[in-house]
């Protein structure tokens, strides 16, 4: 075959990972490749996973809110209809638009972009067998960085078939074409919550199936507490401590046969349809790790070092497919610091400044310390709590259900953790990461002005509660 130039880089994998550490190394002035099977960019997050589910989030926020709360602004609409076709269509064109804008960005930086499943097949060499025609072709590279992301994990006696509509998994989820009379979510996690509250607030009787006495087990406990009981006042039936052990497809639905997580009594119950959302697994198949002695832990995760170098010195890895968190952001960040640390700098990521957010409504957001890893590593701390419903901007919105809540160690006042349920939390929490990455003290953002009248004022006051007292609570 012919000689070829050697790329510097080459990113196996075109998600939130993969594509911005191909995009930030072509900026670097780095010869970059990327390579990704699925036929278009932004992998999972873009194209079945947080984009479209924002979509469906909004669209069933919207009809919500006009069915239930403009009577409360005096808004009289009568009788109102869900017109699901458009409602898709509004999740294609927003995931369509985003797609493609990834695409239009590599041709802006000059990522040469290789659409086929890519394998390695040396430390400087990866293969791709092209999407197009099923060719192969070898890319000759100086580095390679694995970015495959993940995958769902099979729950074995729920086996999911998306196509047929009964049994799903999120991709499925973000597809339903009727709305559901009554659906199992089986997993209590951020997926199970997410797209059962799409449904749910389409008119479908949501029942949570979860192994464990909580939902979200890893989160602070009186954020976990305080979502239940929101989710529970909008209808969501909870099954706590419970597991599936057998599932029946019937024409009009699952029969899904329960009981206690520690063995007991056998029960069944019927829905039209049922998602599992018990998490996802990284995905590596077919990418030759073995053959090159890259190791994988047992959760498949590969293992990387603190510079998300693999076994092989010039092969990295980051994203799902290695351990932590496994969101879009964290990828990004680990793209950028490992594309920075090929290219001779010190590229880094502070794990403990990664936020988690829940795009329910209200939004449940979360960044660094609960307060039982607190306790649990003996760090002693006060703590800081403010109500949305004492907060002005919140009673005139309408919406003032939650709080926020700030931890602070104790002799220095430092922030180390911050813990929000309440309308847009999800943006609110940058406050927060921004504290703990520039080390600031629970004093500093009281004593930082806030905008009257908005949300990010309980912040502030939540803070002044940390340290001292609130004015307005
Ligand atoms: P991925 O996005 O999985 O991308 C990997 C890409 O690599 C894929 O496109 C795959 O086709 C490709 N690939 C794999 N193997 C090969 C190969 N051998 N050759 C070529 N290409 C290959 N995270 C958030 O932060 N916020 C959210 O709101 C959010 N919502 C979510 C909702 C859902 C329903 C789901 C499922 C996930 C959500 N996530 C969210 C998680 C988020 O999608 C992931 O953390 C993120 O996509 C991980 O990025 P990544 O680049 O590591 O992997
Ligand atoms: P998850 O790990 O968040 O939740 C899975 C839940 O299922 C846990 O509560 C677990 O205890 C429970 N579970 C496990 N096995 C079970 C069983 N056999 N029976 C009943 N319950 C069981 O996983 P999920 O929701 O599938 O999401 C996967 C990943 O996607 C997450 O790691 C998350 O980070 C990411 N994601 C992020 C979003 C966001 O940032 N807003 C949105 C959606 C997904």
């Amino acid at each position: 075959s012919p000689i070829m130039e050697q790329f510097d880089v080459t990113v196996v994998g075109g998600g939130p990972g993969g594509y911005v550490a191909a995009i930030k190394a072509s900026q670097m002035g780095l010869k970059t490749a990327c390579v990704e099977m699925r036929g278009s960019l932004g992998g999972t997050c873009l194209n079945v996973g947080c984009i479209p589910s924002k979509a469906l989030l909004q669209s069933s926020h919207h009809f919500h809110d006009a069915k239930e709360h403009f009577a409360d602004h005096g808004i009289n609409i009568g009788d109102i209809s869900m017109d699901l076709d458009k409602m898709q269509d509004a999740k294609s064109k927003s995931v369509d638009g985003l797609t493609g804008g990834i695409e239009y960005l590599f041709k802006k930086y000059g990522v040469e972009y290789y659409k086929g499943k890519g394998s390695l097949k040396g430390p400087n060499s990866v293969s791709v067998v092209k999407n197009e025609d099923g060719a192969t072709e070898e890319i000759d590279t100086k580095n390679i960085l694995i970015a495959t992301g993940s995958e769902v994990t099979p729950l074995p006696p729920v086996p999911v078939d998306n196509d047929g509509q009964k049994i799903v998994d999120s991709t499925g989820a973000l597809e339903i074409k009727k709305i559901p009379g009554k659906m199992a979510v089986i997993g209590g996690g951020v997926i199970g919550l997410e797209m059962g509250s799409v449904w749910s607030r389409l008119g479908a009787e949501v029942t949570v199936i979860e192994f464990l006495d909580k939902i979200c087990p890893s989160m602070d406990q009186e954020l976990t507490k305080k979502f239940q009981t929101t989710l529970k006042k909008q209808g969501f039936k909870f099954k706590l401590k419970t597991k599936v052990t057998k599932s029946e497809v019937e024409a009009d639905g699952v029969v899904l046969t329960t009981e206690p997580s520690k063995g007991g009594d056998e029960k069944t119950e019927k829905y039209d349809i049922v998602l599992v959302a018990t998490g996802r697994r990284p995905y590596t198949e077919g990418l030759g790790l073995e053959e090159l002695g890259i190791q994988t832990d047992k959760l498949g995760r590969i293992e990387v070092d603190e510079h998300f170098r693999t076994a092989v010195p010039s092969i990295y890895a980051i994203g799902d497919c290695i351990d932590g968190p496994m969101l879009a952001h964290k990828a990004e960040e680990e793209g950028i610091a490992a594309v920075e640390i090929m290219a001779g700098f010190a590229g880094h990521v502070n794990y403990d400044a990664i936020p988690g957010v829940i795009y329910t409504y209200p939004e449940v957001a979360s960044v660094g310390k609960t307060e039982e890893e607190l306790k649990e590593a003996g760090i002693a701390y006060n703590k800081g709590n403010f109500p949305f419903s004492a907060n002005s901007r919140a009673r005139a919105n309408g919406s003032s259900e939650g709080f926020v809540k700030v931890l602070a160690e104790k002799d220095t006042d430092r922030i180390l953790g911050a813990h929000i349920i309440g309308p847009n939390a999800g943006e609110m929490i940058s406050e927060a990461v921004i504290a703990i990455e520039y080390g600031a003290s629970s004093e500093d953002l009281a004593r930082t002005c806030h905008a009257h009248p908005t949300l990010s004022e309980a912040f502030k006051e939540a803070c002044m509660d940390t340290y001292d007292k609130p004015i307005h609570f």
